[in-house]
C-alpha cells in the first residue's frame, strides 16, 4: 500500500520530459524507509547500463537508521534523512520533504519502500513524474492496510496461485495511479509470507522497477485516461 493524501492539482505533463538541469541526463530521486534492496537494484542497473541516460541525483529517507542510506553512501550518491521526528508538525515535515525533493531537481521521483503518506502538494507537483513499487498485482491485495508482509499474508490466506508486483504512477488514491509494469510470480507449496516476499522482490520488484525507470527516462511512457501507453 502506498498511502496518499487527498487533494487535486494541475495536470502536469507526461513522463519523459527530461533533464531538469539542462544536462540532458534524466535525474531520479529515490525515497526510501528501510533496507533499500529496490534502491540497490536501481543503482546496479544504472551501473551496468541497463538503465540508460539516467543519474540517481539523490536519496531521501524518513528514517535515519535505514540501511538504504548506507547503500547510497557506498555508491557515492548524495543522501539525506528528513524525519518527521525532527519537526514540530506534520505540515512542517511535509514542507521540508518537498523542499528536499525539489533541491535535487528531479525529472522523476521513485518511491522504493517509502512508508510515508505523500503530501498532496507533492502529488500535484510530480503528477506523472512519481512512481511507486507495490508488492502485488494491483488491483489485488492493494489499498488501505496492504503494505509490507501484510500483502503476502493476505495472498497466502486467500490461497492464490500467482502473485507479483506492480510499478505505477502515484495519484491521490491508494495504489490507484496508472499502472506502468507488472510481473507475476508463482506461489509455491510451503511458502511463508517471508519466503513469498523475498521471491516477489527477486523475481519481480528488482526487475520491473529499474525497467520502468529506463522506459520513462527514454520517453517511452505516456499517460492517457489513467492508463499508460508504452512505445517500442
Ligand atoms: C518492497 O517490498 C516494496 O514493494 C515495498 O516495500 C519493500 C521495500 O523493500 N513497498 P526495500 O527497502 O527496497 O528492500
Amino acid at each position: 500500500m502506498l498511502k496518499t493524501g487527498s487533494a487535486g492539482g494541475p495536470e502536469a505533463g507526461n513522463a519523459g520530459s527530461r533533464g531538469q538541469t539542462g544536462s540532458g541526463v534524466y535525474r531520479v530521486v529515490v525515497l526510501v524507509s528501510g533496507g533499500g534492496t529496490n534502491l540497490q537494484a536501481i543503482i546496479d542497473r544504472v551501473k551496468d547500463g541497463s538503465i540508460t541516460n539516467t543519474e540517481i541525483a539523490g536519496v531521501i529517507s524518513n528514517n535515519k537508521n535505514a540501511y538504504a542510506l548506507i547503500r547510497a553512501e557506498k555508491s557515492g550518491i548524495p543522501a539525506k534523512c528528513i524525519s518527521p521526528k525532527d519537526y514540530e508538525s506534520r505540515e512542517i515535515f511535509n514542507e521540508k520533504l518537498l523542499e528536499a525533493v525539489r533541491a535535487y531537481e528531479p525529472d522523476l521521483v521513485v518511491l522504493a519502500g517509502f512508508l510515508v503518506v505523500i503530501p498532496p502538494a507533492m502529488i500535484a507537483e510530480y503528477r506523472n513524474r512519481m512512481i511507486n513499487i507495490h508488492p502485488s498485482l494491483i488491483p489485488s491485495f492493494c489499498g488501505k492496510g496492504y503494505y509490507g508482509l501484510k500483502v503476502h499474508e493476505a495472498a497466502l490466506e486467500r490461497g492464490v496461485k500467482v502473485v507479483g508486483a506492480t510499478v505505477h504512477f502515484v495519484d491521490e488514491g491508494t495504489d490507484t495511479g496508472p499502472i506502468i509494469l507488472q510481473k507475476a510470480v508463482e506461489v509455491e507449496q510451503g511458502d511463508t509470507p517471508e519466503k513469498l516476499q523475498r521471491r516477489v522482490m527477486e523475481q519481480a520488484e528488482w526487475k520491473i522497477l529499474p525497467r520502468a525507470i529506463d522506459l520513462i527516462a527514454n520517453g517511452r511512457v505516456k499517460v492517457e485516461n489513467n492508463r499508460t501507453i508504452i512505445s517500442e
